[in-house]
This record gives C-alpha cells, sequence and structure tokens, in this order.
C-alpha cells in the first residue's frame, strides 16, 4: 500500500454522510507530504539562540517581532530570513546568581525567556520574560531601524511565569494587560488576573482554579450591537484538575472560563475579585476513549461581527494509551448560552465528609451571578459590579462550574487522527471561485510539521502535511499574517516561514483540481495550478473544491516509453510516484496486473523488479486512481520498455570485494536519459548494502557524465578502506569491461539504475 504512515482511527461526517452519502471514503490521510527540502520557506536561527516561542505580526511596520531566549528579533515580515534588528535582553550576573540559589537550574532556568509580546495602542509594544525567576515587563519601541527597550523595569508578576516551563497566556485589550499564570515562585499559586489600576484577580482556591495550565486568551467585543446591553468578554481556555467527578485517580479537564471586561470586583464580598468568573467544560469526546482530552491551543476566528466568533481547539489525550489528537470547534453563541443560561454544579456534602457535585436546585439569586452589568442590572439601578447585592456576590465567591458542558459544533470533533500529536492550531479564511468563504486549519504537530486541512460541510480533507522543521522539533508557536499571505512557525530550533498556499506544488489539472484547495485553481490559459485571483474571476480557471470534480480536466497524453535494458539478475527500480498519497497504483506488465511476489515489490514510489529474468521483459504501465466523493480518476504515469541486454557481461556481489582492503572498486552506472531533466541539481546517493554487511551512503555531485545512445555512463572508483568509501568519478563509456561489482544505486528523483557489468 501507498505511504500508510499514518493510520487515520476515524474520520467525522455529518449526519448525511455516515448514511452512506457522498464523501464515506475516510481521507485524514494528508493527500500530499512535503518534505522539508521541498518546503519553499524561509527560515531564520540564530547560533547560541532558542526558543523561538513568541510572535508579535506587525503588518503595520511589516515586521515580524520575534522573541526567544534573551533576545528579541525584527524581522521582514515577508522574508524573515532577512532580519532587520535584534535586541538582547539578558539577565544579569546578581539575577542568575539568586535564581542559582535559589535551587534553579543555570543553564535552562535561570535564563530570560520572552514570554509576552502585544501591541499597545500608540504602537509600542509590551514585553515580558522570565529574566532567571524574577518576571519583568517593559516598553519596546521600533525606532529608526532599531528595537529600543525602555528599561522601565516593571514587575511581571502575575502577568508572565516564572517558570518558562509553566503554561501562560495573555491578551491585551484596551491597553489593558489581562494574563493568566502562576503568581508565586515556586509556581503553586495560579490565577487570572487584569493589570490596570484597579487589579483584578481569580482567588487561588481550588473553587476557582485547580492545578489549571493555562492555553488560550480571547477579547470577544459582545457589547457591540447587543440588544441585552450585554459587556465584552474575556475568554480563557485552560486544563484543570477534575472536582466534579468520582474518581479515586486525578482526572484532568477542559474549560473554557471568561470574565466581563468592565467588571471592578465587590465592594466587600469579593474586593479586588472577579465577580464573573464563570468556567465551563468543553467536551471534545473521541469514541473509544475513557479520559476526557485536553486542550493545548485555541484559536478564534470571527469572520464577520462577534457572533460570528467560531473558537477552533486542538485536543490531545491525557495518558498514552490513545494516539490520537483531535480538533473541536465551538461556536461563541453555544459558549455563551452556557454561561448565560445553564445551570450551576455545586458541590454538596452528602455524608459527614463526602462531596458529590450536583446541580444547583434552587432559584439563583437575582441578578444572575457571574451575570455581566447589561440592560437588566442597569434597570434594577445597578450600574457597577460594585453595586451588586450580596447575595450574587456570596453565590459567585464560591460557585463557578456550570452544570452543561460546551458542545462542540456539529457535536462532534471536526477532525481526529493518529500519529504524531497536535500543538497549535492557526485558521485562514479564503474566498474560492464562486466566492464562497472557506476555514483553511492549518494545525501545528509535535513533529515539526503543518497539516493544511479545510472542512468541506462536515467531510475533512487534508490537502498537504507539510515539513517545516526536523521532526524532533515540536511546532511551539503558529501565525498568520493577512498582508502576506504567510503562515509562520516557530520551535525551539529555529522560524519557518510559508505562503498559506503553494499552488505550484499541484503538478497537473487533475493534481490541482482533485486537491481541493480553495486556495488553487487550474488555469486553462496558462496550463498551470496557481493561485485564485479573488477580484478577477476567470471562466478558464477550473476549480471544484467541495465536489473535487476534475471532468473539465484534459486527459494528458502520456509521454513515450521509457527504455530500460537489463542483466539476468539485476534489481531494477521502475520509478513511479503519484501526486497524491490518496490514490492507488495500479501497475500492469504487458496488458497484466502486477501483484507483490518474489520478484515483484510494489513500493509508494516505484516498481522494484528483483532478481530479473528474461520473463521481466516487457512493456510495463503505472497509472494512479484517485477516488474523490465516488468520482474515479485515472492518470497513466509512466511507461517502461524492459528488454534483456544483449552483450555479455557477469555481475558480482560486493560480500566478494569486502575483504580487500584499500582495494578500488569500480562501477558504473548506467541510465537511462529520461526523466534526467534535473540531473545537475541533484545530488546522488549510492546507498551499498549487501545482506548487513557491507553499508554506507554518500553524496556525489554528479557532474561529469557522458551521453550515448540514450543513456549516461557514469564511473565511480571508489577505495575501499572499510570504513569509509572515498570516491572519484570518472566517466569512460568505454570502461565496461572492468567492472566487477553488483550495487543497488537510487538517486532522489527515483531514476532507474541497473547495476554493473
Ligand atoms: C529551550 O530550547 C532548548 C533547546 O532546544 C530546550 O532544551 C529547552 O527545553 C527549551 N526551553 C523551554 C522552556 O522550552
Ligand atoms: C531573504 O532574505 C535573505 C537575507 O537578507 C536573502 O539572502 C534572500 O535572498 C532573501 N530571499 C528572497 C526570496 O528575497
Ligand atoms: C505609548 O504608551 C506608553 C504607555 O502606555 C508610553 O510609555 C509611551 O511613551 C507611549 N509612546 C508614544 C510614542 O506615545
Ligand atoms: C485581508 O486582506 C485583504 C486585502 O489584502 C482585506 O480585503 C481583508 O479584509 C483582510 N482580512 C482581514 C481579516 O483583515
Ligand atoms: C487579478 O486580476 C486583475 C484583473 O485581471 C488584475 O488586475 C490583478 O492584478 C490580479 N491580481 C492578482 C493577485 O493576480
Ligand atoms: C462534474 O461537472 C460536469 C460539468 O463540468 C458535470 O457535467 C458532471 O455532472 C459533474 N459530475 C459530478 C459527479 O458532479
Ligand atoms: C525506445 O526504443 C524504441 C526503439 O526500440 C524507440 O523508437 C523509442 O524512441 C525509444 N524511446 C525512448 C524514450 O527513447
Ligand atoms: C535468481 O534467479 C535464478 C533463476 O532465474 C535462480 O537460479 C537464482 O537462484 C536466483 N537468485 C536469487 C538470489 O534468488
Amino acid at each position: 500500500m501507498l505511504l500508510l504512515a499514518v493510520v487515520c482511527v476515524l474520520c467525522l461526517w455529518s449526519p448525511a454522510t455516515l448514511a452512506g452519502g457522498v464523501g464515506s471514503v475516510p481521507n485524514c490521510m494528508p493527500r500530499k507530504t512535503v518534505s522539508l527540502k521541498s518546503n519553499g520557506g524561509h527560515s531564520f536561527r540564530m547560533d547560541g539562540v532558542f526558543n523561538y516561542t513568541t510572535m508579535l505580526v506587525r503588518e503595520d511596520l511589516n515586521l515580524l517581532i520575534l522573541g526567544a531566549r534573551e533576545a528579541i528579533f525584527a524581522l521582514d515580515l515577508a522574508n524573515i530570513t532577512f532580519k532587520k534588528a535584534m535586541l538582547k535582553w539578558q539577565v544579569t550576573d546578581e539575577q542568575k546568581d539568586e535564581c542559582v540559589n535559589k535551587g534553579k537550574d543555570a543553564t535552562n532556568q535561570c535564563k530570560n525567556y520572552i514570554r509576552i509580546l502585544h501591541k499597545k495602542d500608540n504602537g509600542t509594544m509590551y514585553a515580558c520574560g522570565t529574566k532567571a525567576f524574577n518576571p519583568t515587563c517593559d516598553y519596546l519601541s521600533w525606532a529608526d531601524g532599531q528595537l529600543v527597550l525602555k528599561d522601565k523595569q516593571e514587575d511581571g508578576k502575575g502577568k508572565c511565569p516564572f517558570d518558562p516551563f509553566q503554561g501562560y497566556t495573555s491578551a491585551l485589550v484596551d491597553g489593558v494587560l489581562y494574563s493568566a499564570t502562576s503568581i508565586n515562585f515556586r509556581g503553586s499559586e495560579l490565577a487570572m488576573t487584569r493589570s490596570s489600576d484597579e487589579i483584578l484577580r481569580t482567588d487561588v482556591t481550588a473553587n476557582w482554579l485547580s492545578e489549571p495550565n493555562f492555553i488560550h486568551m480571547a477579547h470577544i467585543p459582545e457589547s457591540e450591537d447587543n440588544p441585552e446591553g450585554d459587556d465584552d468578554k474575556i475568554y480563557i481556555f485552560f486544563t484543570e484538575a477534575a472536582v466534579e467527578y468520582d474518581s479515586y485517580s486525578k482526572v484532568d479537564v477542559s474549560r473554557v472560563a471568561r470574565v466581563c471586561k468592565g467588571d471592578l470586583g465587590g465592594q466587600r464580598t469579593l474586593q479586588k475579585k472577579w465577580t464573573s468568573f464563570l468556567k465551563a467544560r468543553l467536551e471534545c469526546s473521541v469514541p473509544n476513549t475513557k479520559l476526557p482530552y485536553l486542550v493545548q491551543d485555541a484559536f478564534h476566528l470571527c469572520p464577520g461581527n462577534w457572533r460570528t466568533c467560531v473558537f477552533y481547539v486542538v485536543f490531545n489525550p491525557q495518558s498514552d494509551s490513545s494516539q490520537s489528537s483531535a480538533v473541536c470547534a465551538y461556536g461563541i453563541e453555544d459558549i455563551k448560552a452556557v454561561f448565560s443560561k445553564g445551570k450551576f454544579k455545586v458541590p454538596v456534602k452528602v455524608e459527614t465528609s463526602f462531596v458529590k457535585w450536583l446541580v444547583y436546585p434552587s432559584d439563583l439569586p437575582d441578578p444572575r451571578p457571574g451575570a455581566c452589568i447589561d440592560d437588566y442590572a442597569r434597570s434594577k439601578g445597578i450600574s457597577r459590579s460594585l453595586e451588586l447585592p450580596d447575595k450574587t456576590l456570596q453565590f459567585i465567591k464560591d460557585n463557578h462550574l456550570m452544570d452543561q458542558e460546551v458542545k462542540p459544533l456539529g457535536m462532534r470533533p471536526l477532525l481526529v487522527r493518529t500519529g504524531p500529536a497536535f500543538t497549535r492550531i492557526v485558521v485562514a479564511t479564503t474566498t474560492d471561485l464562486n466566492g464562497d468563504s472557506h476555514h483553511v486549519m492549518f494545525i501545528g504537530t509535535k513533529s515539526g510539521s503543518v497539516l493544511k486541512a479545510v472542512n468541506y460541510d462536515g467531510e475533512m480533507v487534508i490537502m498537504e502535511e507539510i515539513q517545516l522543521f526536523e521532526s524532533s522539533q515540536p511546532i511551539k508557536i503558529l501565525r498568520l499574517s493577512n498582508s502576506t499571505q504567510q503562515l509562520y512557525a516557530g520551535s525551539d530550533a529555529g522560524v519557518v516561514q510559508v505562503s498559506v498556499s503553494q499552488c505550484g506544488r499541484y503538478h497537473t489539472c487533475l493534481d490541482c483540481v482533485l486537491a481541493r484547495d480553495p486556495y488553487c485553481g487550474w488555469n486553462l490559459d496558462t496550463d498551470r495550478c496557481s493561485t485564485i485571483n479573488t477580484s478577477h474571476r476567470d471562466s478558464s480557471v477550473i476549480q471544484s473544491v467541495k465536489e473535487g470534480n476534475a471532468s473539465r480536466c484534459q486527459q494528458l497524453d502520456y509521454s513515450k516509453p521509457v527504455n530500460i535494458t537489463f542483466l539476468l539478475g539485476n534489481t531494477m527500480k521502475l520509478w513511479c510516484q503519484p501526486y497524491s498519497n490518496l490514490a492507488q497504483v495500479e501497475w500492469h506488465v504487458n496488458g497484466q496486473s502486477i501483484k507483490a511476489s518474489e520478484t515483484f515489490q510494489i513500493l509508494s514510489d516505484g516498481l522494484m523488479i528483483l532478481n530479473a529474468s528474461t520473463d521481466d521483459t516487457g512493456h510495463y504501465t503505472c497509472d494512479s486512481i484517485e477516488t474523490v466523493l465516488h468520482q474515479k480518476y485515472k492518470t497513466r504515469h509512466v511507461e517502461y520498455d524492459l528488454k534483456l541486454w544483449a552483450g555479455t557481461g557477469t555481475t558480482a556481489s560486493l560480500h566478494d570485494v569486502q575483504g580487500k582492503h584499500n582495494t578500488f572498486i569500480a562501477m558504473v552506472i548506467w541510465v537511462e536519459d529520461v526523466e534526467l531533466v534535473a540531473l545537475d541539481d541533484f545530488g546522488w546517493r549510492v546507498h551499498f548494502s549487501s545482506q548487513g554487511h557491507f553499508d554506507a551512503e554518500l553524496g556525489f555531485e554528479c557532474k561529469l557524465k557522458s551521453k550515448t545512445a540514450n543513456m549516461w555512463f557514469v564511473i565511480f572508483i571508489c577505495e575501499n578502506n572499510m570504513e569509509t568509501l572515498t570516491c572519484d568519478l570518472h566517466l569512460s563509456p568505454g570502461q565496461m569491461e572492468s567492472l566487477h561489482v553488483f550495487i543497488h544505486i537510487s538517486d532522489f528523483s527515483g531514476i532507474t539504475v541497473t547495476s554493473v557489468i
């Protein structure tokens, strides 16, 4: 089978499609896999600097402000490789000593990790760093091409974590910082704080927050155009230890909580504490899993007004028993309804010491606890939270948990996938050729890749998995820029920028249309897959995102067969790589279908013929068949004509020369002329193997070559000193008779190579 590296446990579909309608083939597998080499991105890293995990996109300045460990960078938003400025923000020796004396580790913990970067209304920025367990904030400005720190050294306690490994989140709303993190050195007290003149905070009792890990914060301007005269809200996503379950072991749950922007705390009860802190469980249930999934990251998209806001949230399992990650989406109206209409869940003492969490059975005090100051409160003469009656405040002082959980849109996850865990998510909007708008998700993974996916009416389509970092580097931050249409990803090792669409990666009309990428369409005039021009809809462009209907694509007339001559006993690889991981490959020889056997191995990128014999001569064809919504599209990729070499020669195994130290091994690599267009650009990878005795990989620049009768003759002369193979490249079509080695050779473009004579 094809690249089944990632197994899709289930894909979720709308009820209609589940009932056997369209789209019953789950395609949680990314249609294309884009390697690190070919991701086409720009990257940035600086020697000695790590943890590139905080970003602020400044479209107004055309800059990406990047926070790392002990440094802040200003990078060109269009090309992040271009560093415009750098600012070192380091800990002093005294701070470091103090941190070390308190038992922290000097090389990792006692550094300044930039954790907060926000833009103030007047254009200056607010930055905070952990500063060796001494969180500090400052004003950062961009002037005359330089980053400048004001050196105000504000106390960052409650804004920025002490411990760089501890969770945190923050938002700047109307110039005021809302943050959620630890407020003490030990990291044992965690709170959501507003750092205005009237500081407000959650209480540090388990009723409010119980060992929380803060993930995401969002300001939703709900006061705009609001018939109830309601206030803006600040939502916060986090996980915490569940209090409401009867469980002996600790279970974590995902939560969404919110406060009102205009909250001023209570007068006597809840002085300097939120009077509007309400929380609810976030449900994202994955079938066949027991423990709740835990929120990892969230992104909110509000395409029109605030009523259209959707939170896209990624979840991971809390135990290792399941390997699948999920994405759930939540509508703001659903979240709002739970908080404004739902019942409370409260602890009730059932026996002397045993507590059960039950629905609060009685009538709630009036005004409703946790409600913002709205028209109803004002009609009762309450214009500020300070004026709330004590009954309401007494209730909300102890009770914050809603009984009802917040359910995802469609009542189920948008996407569940087994494989590397999801870490981050951002979502872009784009308009297709029909003028319909789509939400395109970019999901970062623990293995340094990003998935690009769209949900079309319940059908999940993962267009690409793009490798941005080495697979050991989890994606730790993702940001989008609308003005540059670029995605920025950060890891501990560096930053990479890629375009949200790279239509050029779709090679043919079928490939382009079946990709169902809302950014791309096949242009019949230029015969290329190109970015949809939203201002000018061209009828000569083919795009079919929802149906994946490629019937308007012209079938390609394939090129003439590739001629290959082989020797008895040769191992050959006939290259054929379909454009899509979802396509099935069919090989035929002389019209007969090829099945895997002792002679034939069907690989994801070709057909391997082992120990070739006279029976293996003939006409080979490779077709790929891609099925989209029950429609099959077949493409002939390549044809080969295999003939037996008429000359004479012998093959010997490398095993035979293994014992001969410091001898020269010469090999002739004999390659068909076809598919070699880019030969000059590709190094050659020569793989030596002989029953595991001898194994080496070398890179060659294949500069010398000669062309005779459609074939290249290349000779590598290799010195075999058993440890390393040093190879000189010689070229001589005439030296064929001097060679005695059997070698299996392949190169990056899958060129068929036969062995040596
Ligand atoms: C910072 O990066 C280094 C190097 O990759 C890593 O070992 C360390 O865990 C990172 N620190 C944090 C706080 O993520
Ligand atoms: C991006 O910036 C780097 C560093 O300034 C430069 O070398 C490179 O050519 C730029 N790339 C493009 C495509 O502009
Ligand atoms: C922007 O506001 C900050 C305080 O909020 C102040 O320190 C800074 O001087 C202001 N900058 C400008 C350019 O007005
Ligand atoms: C994105 O940019 C386009 C033009 O470049 C603009 O029309 C659109 O409103 C922007 N969208 C957002 C969400 O800013
Ligand atoms: C879109 O098409 C219009 C009209 O042909 C053209 O002026 C404009 O440059 C195009 N935009 C892009 C991004 O290609
Ligand atoms: C695909 O589109 C063609 C017209 O472009 C139409 O005739 C055909 O019915 C469509 N096929 C499906 C399966 O929708
Ligand atoms: C393969 O060989 C045949 C003759 O045997 C020739 O007509 C054809 O052009 C060759 N194909 C290629 C791709 O060179
Ligand atoms: C290769 O095939 C020949 C007969 O076609 C057989 O005699 C020989 O043992 C085979 N070699 C291997 C290594 O299987």
